[in-house]
């Protein structure tokens, strides 16, 4: 251990997208020593890929917006499952972060009278996505790493960590190794805070890149931290599906929030026809209706492309199944008959290149081919509302990698507000955590060879599987068994084919030197992957009803009775537990927030009455 390169801070944080940025700023704010680990280089994060807009009741595009309502939408679209407390802080902190990251430089798109604009988005009531055209999530990057620099944190590129340690139950540091040189590397910390971002690659089809292997999933829950709500995994239902090579690839939810529509090979506006029981009333019932709210009609209702995302994946897989889909298994999403192209180019001028240039398509003048593509996982590292604290100490998780805030089904844009408001309190609940330990933790010098061990094992030629075809084989297992929708055989022949799939991984080597290696990188990042599919399988299969992201064909509805629990696993002795744990009761005033009416939720009725019972 001696020999060992070795770094040693207050605070780590592992992952350098928008939640792992926004903590380390707020941890180095304090005055403490804080490194930073990305896994990739500085700025590629996954953060980019939320390209229409952060959430946040600013109400600058509709003066009836407030923090109730955006509550209230983000509880209804996470079908009730949400930890409504983290829901509650969200809603109403985001706005203050946005603000906060425009102090820090950032850019958006304005209002006539120079505010920031503010767009539509699925699930949200009123236009509510702060943007800038459809790059927001890289301009939050650009704008959190060029705040972030000047705080005098260490950043450590390209650096993968495979194993956490504790001393005494208490988090001690971490294990990683140099993607370029395949050297190791150890970090002794008081605190360490989980940013990784989601397990997108899984599946085959994925907005997501190669970083995002559930390595943080996978490290907390191997610690003795607690997973929950891994049932549910976002289909986003706008990817590119041809050509081939770019499958996956994230079409924003902008193109529908600027009027885009959904149609099917037949030129039916098909999602007419998909209006769930519970927002009727909410959503346009015809093209006209729909028409009338595009142009600035307040008293229309929304068109129903802007229904929740899991919604809109089901109805196309959907019409598919009813033979209306597209050549390549999608359907057709048009802006070009809504709008005209200079609109089009100023306010989606990411969209526009990428079709222009990866599929040879003129989305001014031409629909676009769209399908489903797995985009995020609501489920993660179980945390306290209030500080990120997992259940281990020391071990803080946020954004993607954090469960909770978002229930059964994120709306879009939450996820950047998510990443704002709980990278800022992991940082800082990090900090405070770290301060009050008296002494610093000692990490074991035998975990720390066994570590070297395990991650060395794929050189030791202990079998002939080779990586790149157990990657392949989990991603079709886990599109096939546990995709946007799911039944009890295919579940457990999925969680079959998982254990098939481990054992193999027992066996696999990989040639070469420990020099940039993507081999052995994908055969220690399988590890993650396993732990993670057998996971979302595990709780996929111990839900037997449908609930947003999670549809079961053969318990097709939601029961009452489930909405009173989340899924949380746990791994004890070489064993996953999977146990309900009842959901803390929401207060009065929460409660009747959500219940009441749609068309009585407007900041003048619906907020003096909250503050009212609240006493403030
Ligand atoms: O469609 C999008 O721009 C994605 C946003 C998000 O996932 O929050």
């Amino acid at each position: 251990m001696d020999d060992l390169e070795t770094h040693e801070h207050d605070v780590i944080v592992i992952g350098a997208g928008g939640a792992g940025l926004r903590a380390a700023i707020e941890a180095s704010t304090q005055g403490v020593s804080v490194g930073l680990i990305c896994k990739s280089l500085l700025g590629k994060a996954h953060t980019v890929m939320a390209e229409g807009g952060v959430a946040a009741a600013l109400a600058n595009t509709d003066s009836r917006d407030n923090w109730q309502v955006h509550f209230r939408d983000t509880m209804r679209g996470g079908k009730m499952l949400n930890n409504w407390r983290m829901a509650q802080i969200h809603a109403q902190e985001a706005p203050e972060r946005v603000n906060e990251l425009e102090e820090w430089g950032a850019l958006f798109d304005r209002t006539a009278d120079g505010r920031i604009l503010q767009r539509n988005f699925g699930g949200h009531r009123y236009p509510r996505l702060a943007h800038v055209g459809d790059r927001t999530g890289l301009e939050m990057i650009r704008t959190l790493q060029n705040h972030g620099i000047h705080q005098g944190f260490e950043v450590y590129m390209e650096c993968t960590v495979t194993h956490l340690f504790k001393d005494g139950g208490r988090i001690a540091g971490a294990f990683a190794y140099w993607r370029d040189t395949g050297r190791f590397v150890l970090f002794r910390a008081k605190a360490i805070v989980l940013a990784t971002g989601g397990i997108g690659k899984a599946y085959t089809v994925t907005s997501n890149s190669w970083e995002y292997t559930g390595d943080g999933h996978a490290l907390a829950f191997r610690t003795g931290a607690d997973l929950i709500d891994m049932e549910f995994v976002q289909f986003h239902p706008t990817g590119m599906i041809w050509p081939p090579s770019v499958r996956g690839i994230l079409v924003t939810e902008g193109v529908r929030g600027e009027g885009g529509v959904l149609k099917n090979s037949e030129g039916e506006r098909f999602m007419f026809n998909y209006v769930p029981e519970m927002f009727q009333g909410e959503y346009a019932e015809s093209e006209e209706e729909a028409q009338r709210w595009l142009g600035g009609d307040k008293s229309a209702r929304r068109p129903p492309e802007l229904l929740t995302r899991d919604v809109v994946s089901r109805a196309i897989r959907s019409e598919n199944l009813a033979g209306r889909g597209s050549p390549h298994g999608g359907v057709y999403l048009d802006i070009a008959s809504q709008q005209d192209a200079e609109f089009i180019k100023r306010k989606l001028p990411s969209m526009y290149h990428q079709f222009k240039q990866l599929g040879d398509v003129d989305i001014t003048r031409q629909p676009m081919e769209i399908g489903p593509t797995c985009h995020y996982v609501m489920g993660g590292v179980r945390v306290d509302a209030e500080t990120a604290h997992s259940t281990v100490p020391g071990l803080f998780a946020c954004g993607e990698v954090a469960g909770g805030m978002h229930g059964a089904n994120r709306l879009g844009g939450n996820s950047l507000s998510d990443l704002l408001v709980f990278g800022r309190r992991a940082g800082k609940s990090a900090v405070e955590y770290a301060k009050s330990q008296s002494s610093a933790p000692e990490i074991d010098a035998d975990e720390v060879a066994q570590a070297e061990r395990e991650d060395l094992a794929p050189f030791e030629g202990r079998g002939d599987e080779n990586p790149y075809a157990l990657l392949q084989d989990l991603q079709k297992c886990m599109e096939t068994y546990a995709g946007i929708v799911r039944t009890r055989a295919d579940l457990q022949q999925g969680l079959e084919e998982l254990a098939g799939l481990q054992q193999r991984l027992a066996r696999v080597t990989v040639e070469g030197t420990r020099q940039y290696n993507p081999g052995w990188h994908y055969a220690l990042d399988l590890h993650n992957m396993l732990t993670v599919s057998v996971a979302i399988a595990t709780a996929a299969l111990n839900r037997e009803e449908s609930r947003g992201a999670h549809s079961r064909l053969d318990f097709p509805d939601s029961l009452p009775d489930m909405e009173k629990f989340n899924l949380t696993l746990t791994y004890r002795d070489g064993q996953l537990e999977c146990r309900r744990e009842p959901r803390p009761e929401m207060p009065d005033e929460l409660k009747q927030l959500i219940e009441v009416g749609p068309g009585e939720l407007t900041a003048d009725d619906v907020a003096p009455r909250f503050e009212r019972r609240r006493g403030f």
